[in-house]
């Protein structure tokens, strides 16, 4: 039985947090122990690609390995770097670090475990797992005896197609592979059985769901009836969506399922026609828009949020309001935004009139400063309704009553919320409460609990 203890470091997406939690699952069935950084023999790190200088990320955690080997040299510490930088970078990262003894790709998760434990029995080896496979290979399940949690993940796909051009994930992640859809429902399946009360199916374009070699066809807005069918499914959520194949069929799931959450992440990227053809969307203002007036009218209470960019190469001050506007229009509850960062290999890497870096950062700051200020009055409108709560855990707000404790879940829409419930209720996480909503902060709602 190996006695080695592991730390996973995760940066990125919800897709390579779900990747992570895998692993940990993997290696725990292996004999591995899960532990703090300063304890742990083997360091994974699982990286993210999409923006910023992920590399030198990559890197600093790998110098703070290093002091840790320097540190305790019996423990024979071995890092692994996994996701997108082991892809983009390679086997030169073996250059920078000696502790460094396994690189994997973004499609050799599946192997990492195996290729962990034989490194360990090795202490000479180095491994690198860095090809595309043409298929997705499906991971042993591994779902552990007990409850998950009441929020569960499943990657539907792995890879994109769409090469839009600012974008790294077609680099590092490949060409769109989706899985098949029994086992995506036997995964489902599994989860409600041990206690899971919301599903979010993960991908980087989920509506192009099945449409690739690998997909058996099924339409993505059929995977989502099955699934929303499964037994003791209370939420159905699902990401990321590209507006230029949001079908049809999908507008009307939203009207015809009534445990598909009334919220959904639509990546706009930017309101300028110009810039949105410079960045190969495939769609132009007015239609995004008309795609948010047919989701409202299948779904009212529906909440849109996005991903915008500002600073891509070329935009004026003219294509920023354009993006001010649209935001308005669309009335986003949330928006992740970010100043456009050249990734190596795209297409707008090469594009000319790239932006000033503070020029970036002052439209980034007004367009957030305009979210939040929308935001806030979104969670100040629901002040005085109900809101059905799933709860997550305790939360780290105090509770404002005497004889309460305070909880923390979210409604339907996605919001957080905390809740004061009596401390004599037996409470816990995979709850649905029916909550009053009496107040709000900057991100979360707040509330009482009316009944269980
Ligand atoms: N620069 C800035 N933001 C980017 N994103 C993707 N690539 C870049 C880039 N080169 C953003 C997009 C995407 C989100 C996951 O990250 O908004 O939707
Ligand atoms: Fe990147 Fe575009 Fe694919 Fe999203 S749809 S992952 S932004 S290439």
């Amino acid at each position: 039985m190996p006695s080695a203890r592991f730390h996973i470091m995760t940066f990125g997406c919800q897709m390579n947090a779900n990747d992570s939690a895998w692993l940990a699952r993997a290696l725990r069935s292996l004999g591995y122990a899960q532990a703090e950084r300063e304890e742990a023999e083997i360091h994974i790190l699982n990286t993210c690609s999409v923006r910023g200088k992920p590399e030198n990320k990559v890197y600093t955690e790998l110098g703070r390995i290093r002091l840790l080997a320097a540190a305790a040299p019996e423990k024979k510490i071995l890092a692994c770097v996994g996701g997108c930088v082991a892809q983009q970078m390679g086997e030169k990262m073996f250059r920078r670090s000696k502790e460094l003894r396994l690189i994997f790709g973004t499609d050799a998760v599946a192997l990492a475990p195996q290729a962990i434990d034989f490194l360990v029995k090795h202490p000479g080896q180095r491994l690198s797992l860095l090809d595309f496979s043409p298929e997705l290979t499906e991971r042993e399940q591994r779902i552990e005896l007990g409850r998950p949690a009441a929020s569960a993940f499943v990657n539907i796909m792995q890879g994109c197609d769409n090469f839009c051009a600012y974008c790294i994930v077609p680099y590092v992640r490949g060409r769109q592979k989706s899985r098949k859809t029994p086992a995506i429902l036997e995964e489902c399946r599994a989860l409600l059985g041990r206690g899971a009360r919301e599903i979010t199916l993960l991908g980087q374009n989920v509506n192009a769901f099945a449409q690739d070699s690998q997909g058996d066809g099924t339409s993505f807005a059929a995977l989502l009836r099955r699934v929303a069918a499964l037994p003791g499914l209370a939420r159905l959520r699902f990401m990321t969506s590209h507006p230029k194949d949001m079908s049809q069929e999908l507008i009307l799931a939203f009207a015809e399922l009534p445990n598909l959450a009334p919220h959904l992440h639509l990546p706009l990227q930017a309101g300028s026609d110009r810039i949105l053809r410079a960045m190969g969307r495939g769609y132009t203002l007015e239609e995004y828009l008309r795609l948010t007036r047919a989701l409202r009218a299948a779904r009212p209470d529906l909440q849109l949020s996005t991903d915008i960019i500002v600073g891509f190469p070329g935009e004026s001050e003219e294509d920023f309001q354009a993006t001010l506007t649209a935001m308005q229009e669309a009335d986003f509850c949330a928006s992740f935004s970010f100043a456009y960062s050249d990734r190596p290999g795209t297409k707008a890497e090469g594009l000319p009139d790239k932006i000033p870096r503070p020029l970036a950062l002052e439209r980034l700051a007004r367009l957030q400063a305009w979210q939040a200020a929308n935001s806030a009055r979104i969670l100040a409108a629901r002040v005085g309704s109900q809101a059905q709560v799933l709860v997550e855990g305790p939360s780290p707000r105090p509770a404002t009553q005497g004889d309460s404790l305070s909880w923390q879940g979210k409604d339907a829409c996605g919001f957080t919320v905390h809740i004061n419930a009596p401390h004599s209720l037996d409470i816990a996480p995979g709850a649905l409460l029916t909550v009053k909503i009496n107040g709000h902060s900057n991100h979360a709602l707040l509330g009482t609990l009316c009944r269980a």
